[in-house]
């Protein structure tokens, strides 16, 4: 039941246990801090971020790049965090924040030339699905990258009973499905300090 709790907090946080959801996000500092180097940003790139959970990121890389950066979370309480630490940028039209799901959400193709997202595809059950809508976002050339552990590191986690919230995936599973899908030069980089965790990077051509 509590890990129930939690797991669906991790998914969407919403009220008092998503805001005890909050503490555990803000550890997550040093993936947004190493993704950085990753993303290669060029000067007016359009950058979106699916689950941007506290919006630290967006507001990190907006202060170093002169770039659009979009975002879709569908928590109203992580798009209410996101909107006031990024209120400046999202008055000036830099930053674009949006809650909604993204699996319904319609975007135009050929929109974006980086697409990042760190700790969602957990609750992803069909991954292709999501990596083809990505593609079709992205224009010639753009990049996804993808921050997830590797299956490996909940293999002492017991599922909770229900319906699954939380999807385990191997990293060679998650770049055999990119490459199924289309995307090109995939590349695995593991996580400097956490043992089998990696930014997964794949190009569109
Ligand atoms: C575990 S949190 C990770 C937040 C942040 N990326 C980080 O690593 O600190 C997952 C985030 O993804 C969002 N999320 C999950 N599925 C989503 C979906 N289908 N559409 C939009 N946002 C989603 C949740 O609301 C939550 O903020």
């Amino acid at each position: 039941m509590f890990k129930r709790l939690i797991a669906k907090n991790f998914r969407k946080p919403s009220g008092l246990f998503g805001h005890y959801i909050i503490r555990f996000l803000k550890k997550n500092q040093i993936e947004y801090d190493e993704m950085e180097s990753l993303l290669k940003l060029n000067k007016h790139d359009i950058v979106l971020e699916i689950g941007y959970g506290l919006g630290k990121g967006i507001y990190d890389y907006s202060k170093k790049y002169d770039c659009t950066f979009h975002g879709i979370d569908f928590s109203r309480l992580m798009y209410s965090k996101a909107l006031k630490l990024n209120h400046e940028n999202v008055n000036s039209g830099k930053i674009i924040l949006l809650c909604a799901d993204f699996d319904h959400y319609r975007f135009e193709n050929d929109s974006f030339h980086c697409i990042y997202f760190l700790n969602v595809i957990y609750f992803w059950s069909e991954i292709q699905i999501r990596l083809k809508k990505i593609l079709s976002m992205l224009k010639q050339n753009g990049k996804v990258i993808i921050f997830m552990a590797d299956a490996e590191c909940f293999k002492d986690i017991k599922q909770s009973e229900g319906e699954t919230i939380f999807y385990r995936h191997s990293i060679g599973d998650v770049a055999k499905e990119m490459e199924k899908t289309g995307f090109k030069t995939i590349e695995t980089i593991e996580h400097t300090k956490e043992k089998k965790c990696y930014y997964v990077i794949g190009y569109k051509q």
